[in-house]
């Protein structure tokens, strides 16, 4: 009579047979494997490099409900948008289907290509849709009053330090899934990784000034 597993597992005599793996099998699941971290790297690394490791922040797409809770924030405000890593266009589509003018930073030259050649076949001007390879934290960005941000948590503190030295009193900051540690928001839509928040600079300024001036005794 045959062994059950219950009483395999309790013989601490008992040796279980080695796997036997299809070579077949074996080897798609190799060639998979590799193919997932082509691509992996392909979309993920380059124009990585130039990068600090504590600035890197790979590419992850914006889902519907994450663009939809963005456009919501931004709804009455017009000018000029800045999108910081602007990984497929997405969000700089939706924002100047908006009416904004916007520029999408982005360092991975082959979603810069997907996202300039989309805005191409659908025939979006560069004035109301451009996107740059350009490192944002080497960049100005003073000339924006809108900027969205979909990035790590780890830079999102260095982050609001350079928006507060460059962005105009009047700017509208969008923070994605990752919120600016320490600013007060304005207003936030949705909820779990769909959740974004919207930050009134000048607010933001008057409350770290008044946090400042406080005084512990
Ligand atoms: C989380 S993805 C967000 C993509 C897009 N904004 C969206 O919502 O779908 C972050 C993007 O920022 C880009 N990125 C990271 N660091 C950057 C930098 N210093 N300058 C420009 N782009 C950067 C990455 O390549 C990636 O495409």
């Amino acid at each position: 009579m045959e062994d059950s597993i219950d009483v395999i597992l309790q013989d601490p005599c008992t040796v279980l047979p080695p796997p036997k793996h299809h070579p077949v099998v074996t080897a798609c699941t190799g060639a998979l494997l590799t193919g997932v971290y082509g691509l992996w790297s392909l979309f993920v690394l380059p124009g990585f490099r130039k990068i600090p490791w504590r600035l890197k922040v790979p590419y992850v797409p914006s889902s519907k409900d994450q663009t939809l809770n963005i456009m919501k924030l931004l709804k009455g405000r017009t000018g000029r948008l800045a999108d910081l890593g602007s990984g497929d266009g997405r969000l700089v589509f939706a924002a100047s289907a908006a009416g904004f003018q916007c520029t999408g930073f982005e360092i991975n030259s082959i979603l810069l290509t997907y996202a300039r050649t989309k805005a191409h076949w659908t025939g979006l001007p560069s004035n109301q849709a451009n996107f740059v390879n350009k490192d944002f934290w080497k960049t100005d960005l003073s000339s924006y009053n809108n900027v969205t941000a979909f990035l790590a948590p780890g830079v999102m503190e260095v982050l609001g330090e350079k928006l507060l030295k460059e962005l105009p009193d009047d700017a509208c900051v969008i923070a994605c899934r990752f919120p600016f540690p320490n600013w007060p928001h304005q207003a936030s839509a949705g909820s779990g990784l769909d959740q974004t928040w919207a930050y009134d600079i000048s607010a933001v300024r008057e409350n770290l000034k008044n946090a400042s001036g406080t005084v512990v005794l």
